[in-house]
Order: C-alpha cells, then sequence, then structure tokens
C-alpha cells in the first residue's frame, strides 16, 4: 500500500469507453432536452419552497428571505456552471463521483460517493418526511386523524413514520419499471407542481401588503446569511441532472441546458415565492409546517390553500423520485467501478434499469423517512451537497490543467476564477451551519474511510488494471 495508489485516477477515455460503451453494463439513451429541464425541476422544487421558506423567515431572515434565497442562488448558479462543464465532457451516469475520480484520484472520488449520499439519500429521507407532513395536515383538514404513533419517529414520540416510507416504497416501484416511464411520471407531476406556484404567484400579487415588508431586516445581515444556509436545501438537485448524463441523446448539448435551464426557472420562482409569501402574512407567523397554503388560508382563500397543499404532495413526491433516481446511478457507477460489490450494478432483463441498487437506495431512504426527524436530516443534505459543490469546483480546475485536450462542449466561463469563488462561496455558506451538524458530517466521513480500506481499496478495478500493467 503506497501514497500514490490512494491517488490512481482514471483517464477520462477510460471512463468514456471501456465501460460505458459495453452492452451488459451501458444504460440505454432515452431522455431528451424537455425530460432534463423537468428532470432537473422535479428534483428542486420541494422541501425548500414548500416549508422551508416559512422557517427561514420566521426564524432566521425576516422579510429578508427573498435576500437568503438570492444568496444561495448565487452560490448554485456557480456550482452549476460548473457542473455544465464536467457533465457536458464526461458524460456517464455518477456524476461528481465520476469528475473527481478523473480529476482528484480515487481516495477523494470514493469520499464524494460517500458524501453524495447525504445529498440524494439523506435529502430524499427528508423530503419523504415534509411529504408525511403534508399528508397528514390534508387528512385532518378532511376530518381523518392518523395516529401519532404511525407518523412519527420515536424521537418525536412515535414509533415509525409510515406515509414517509409508503411513499418511498411507491416511487421506488416506478423507477424499476422504467427510466422512460420515471420521466414521463415526473414530466406530469412538474407540471402540477409548477401550476401551483404560478397560482401562488399570481393570488399573492393581486392581495400583497407592501408594508408586511418593514422591518425588512428585523435579524440583520448575519440572519440573511444563516438562512441562505437553511434555504440551500430549496437549490439541491440540478445537479441530479448530471447523474443522467448515460441516458441523454445528445448529452454535450442537453446536459448544460437542462443543469441551467431548470435551476434558472426555479431561482425565479423562489425569489418571487419568498418576497411574495412575506408580503401576505407577517414573516412572525410563517414557521409553520405548510407556510403556502397557510399564507391562503390567511387571506381568505381555502379552496386555493386546498389546490396548493395538494400540488405540495404531488411535488414533493417528484423530489424524492429524482433523488432516488440520481443515488441508484452514482452506486451504479462505484459498483461498476469495484468500489461497491459488481452484483449491485445489475441491470433488469426486462426493465433494464438497475434494479438491485434502486431497492438498496430506496430501503436506505425508507428507513431514513420512517425513524429520524426532519431537522437533523435537511442540515446532514446541506453539509454533504455544499461539500460536493466545492470538490467539484476544484475538480475542474484540475482537470483543465491535467487533460487539456479533453473535448469540452461548455466551458465554465471566467475560468479559474468563477470556480474558484463558486468553492469559497460554497464554503462560506457551509460555516454558517450548526456546530453540532458538521459533527455528524465529520462522524460520516470517517465511516466512509474505514469502508474504504477495508473494501474498496482492495476490491478497485482501477487498482486490478495497474497491477496487471506492472
Ligand atoms: N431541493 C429539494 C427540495 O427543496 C431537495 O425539496
Amino acid at each position: 500500500m503506497n501514497l500514490h495508489s490512494f491517488f490512481r485516477r482514471k483517464t477520462i477515455k477510460q471512463i468514456l469507453y471501456e465501460e460505458t460503451g459495453s452492452k451488459e453494463i451501458g444504460l440505454k439513451r432515452r431522455l431528451t432536452s424537455f425530460d432534463l429541464v423537468t428532470m432537473g425541476i422535479g428534483a428542486i422544487i420541494g422541501t425548500g419552497i414548500f416549508v422551508l421558506t416559512g422557517v427561514a423567515s420566521a426564524r432566521y431572515a425576516g422579510p429578508g428571505a427573498v435576500l437568503s434565497f438570492i444568496l444561495a442562488g448565487i452560490a448554485s448558479a456557480l456550482a452549476a456552471l460548473v457542473y455544465a462543464e464536467l457533465a457536458s465532457s464526461v458524460p456517464v451516469a455518477g456524476s461528481a463521483y465520476v469528475y473527481s475520480y478523473a480529476s482528484l484520484g480515487e481516495i477523494i472520488a470514493w469520499i464524494i460517493g460517500w458524501d453524495l449520499i447525504l445529498e440524494y439519500t439523506v435529502a430524499a429521507g427528508a423530503v419523504s418526511i415534509g411529504w408525511s407532513g403534508y399528508l397528514v395536515n390534508l387528512l385532518e383538514a378532511a376530518g381523518i386523524n392518523l395516529p401519532a404513533v404511525i407518523t412519527n419517529p420515536p424521537s418525536l414520540g412515535g414509533i415509525v413514520n409510515l406515509p414517509a416510507i409508503i411513499i418511498v416504497g411507491f416511487v421506488a416501484f416506478i423507477l424499476i419499471l422504467g427510466t422512460r416511464q420515471s420521466a414521463i411520471v415526473n414530466n406530469i407531476i412538474v407540471l402540477i407542481k409548477l401550476g401551483v406556484i404560478i397560482l401562488f404567484i399570481i393570488v399573492g400579487l393581486l392581495h400583497l401588503q407592501p408594508e408586511l415588508w418593514v422591518p425588512f431586516l428585523p435579524f440583520g445581515f448575519q440572519g440573511v446569511i444563516t438562512g441562505a444556509a437553511i434555504v440551500f436545501f430549496a437549490y439541491i438537485g440540478f445537479d441530479a441532472v448530471s447523474t443522467a448524463a448515460e441516458e441523454v441523446k445528445n448529452p454535450g448539448r442537453e446536459l448544460p441546458r437542462g443543469i441551467l435551464g431548470s435551476l434558472c426557472v426555479s431561482s425565479v420562482l423562489y425569489v418571487l415565492v419568498a418576497l411574495i409569501l412575506t408580503g401576505l402574512v407577517s414573516y412572525r407567523f410563517l414557521d409553520v409546517p405548510s407556510p403556502l397554503s397557510f399564507a391562503m388560508l390567511k387571506i381568505g382563500f381555502p379552496w386555493i390553500s386546498g389546490i396548493i397543499s395538494v400540488g405540495a404532495l404531488t411535488g414533493l413526491s417528484s423530489v424524492i423520485l429524482v433523488s432516488i433516481f440520481g443515488q441508484s446511478r452514482i452506486f451504479f457507477s462505484m459498483a461498476r467501478d469495484g468500489l461497491l460489490p459488481f452484483k449491485f450494478s445489475r441491470l433488469h432483463p426486462r426493465f433494464q434499469t438497475p434494479y438491485v441498487i434502486l431497492i438498496l437506495t430506496a430501503l436506505m431512504v425508507a428507513f431514513i423517512g420512517g425513524f429520524l426527524p426532519l431537522g437533523v436530516v435537511a442540515e446532514l443534505a446541506n453539509i454533504g451537497t455544499l461539500t460536493a459543490f466545492i470538490l467539484v469546483s476544484i475538480g475542474v480546475i484540475i482537470l483543465r490543467y491535467k487533460q487539456p485536450e479533453l473535448v469540452r462542449p461548455f466551458k465554465t466561463p471566467l475560468f479559474p476564477y468563477l470556480p474558484l469563488l463558486s468553492a469559497i462561496i460554497s464554503f462560506y455558506l457551509a460555516l454558517h451551519l450548526p456546530r453540532i451538524t458538521w459533527i455528524r458530517f465529520l462522524s460520516w466521513l470517517i465511516i466512509g474511510m474505514i469502508i474504504y480500506f477495508i473494501y474498496g481499496f482492495r476490491t478497485s478495478k482501477l487498482a486490478a488494471k495497474q497491477k496487471l500493467k506492472e
């Protein structure tokens, strides 16, 4: 075991041709540009806007929550430009994990792959908890009360959060049936989700009370920054588009469009919603599980409030869908590389989807959704994603110098300043997450390192190939 072997890197040629070219382990190219933008929106718009906007304005930023959204949006836009370059030049499943295998070496790739579990699996778990909360509220409004023991995790006095587990099982079932089918379901859900948000914006604009925006920054600018570290959760997901790279018809052109397009649409809607929400109801009253429906109720539109709740419920399920999809593709890549058992990457004989991994991922998400509380889970997802953004931003710089000949259909502008700024802003936001989140995060990374040394270091296919050459 020498130091050099930790940093063994794959070449882009190896990544692009040797592996994805094979019939047995390559995925089918079935997704179009439109599918990708809707996939991005499907993954992005969810708990962040439907739940956390209220928390951020009531607890941290007041009406200035709109600035928190803008700040978190800038951090995400910078990272998105970096992802667009990498995804278009290395279009394989696995996203940040694969880019770092080529730029930073195996050990960092493993760390990113491990870290991405926080972004995808843990975030999907968080959203399933949010989904369960909306369902419980909606059923209550209809006069049906589910027993608290089956709608809460043990730490909140329940036994299990059953609705969270059920929605995860349902979504996993659709994903196993096929990528094309999942994309169709996702497209429909996204239309409903966009519809209810636009409805909220239009009705809200007609009933604004601008005096509620004063004071604009009741908790000062510090509150805006803490708010940004929290609402950053709302932007997680645009990079899920890059995990579909192997299933896209024309990746060089369509991946940047999918990533940047979905982020752009979501950001504009977020800023409008955040601004309007605090102009309808005083920020002081917004710390509720369903702030958008609550605001409509407050201004006297109970039926619109109901429509928004149903839309949110539908919309949250697509976030779970795309997150599980993304996670399964990253595990798929890692299994193909020998860092996880190769059996995981097996495709279903009839549906052609990586069903073993999908089932394993769904079990993990269901465990998180069923047994853990929302706050802990959402903050871990944020720190995991911000770390991935930092490493990917550094990775794009290294890759430009190490492999200048690589064909790059999309190039990050203002190189190298923009990727550097991206890494700095992401780190700055991560610093504003609670200390306990950092401790949990570092513990997670240590567990990952132990697993790598026990398993992946020895079973890595790249290691085997390099040994053969020696
Ligand atoms: N961005 C996703 C959401 O807000 C994770 O639910």
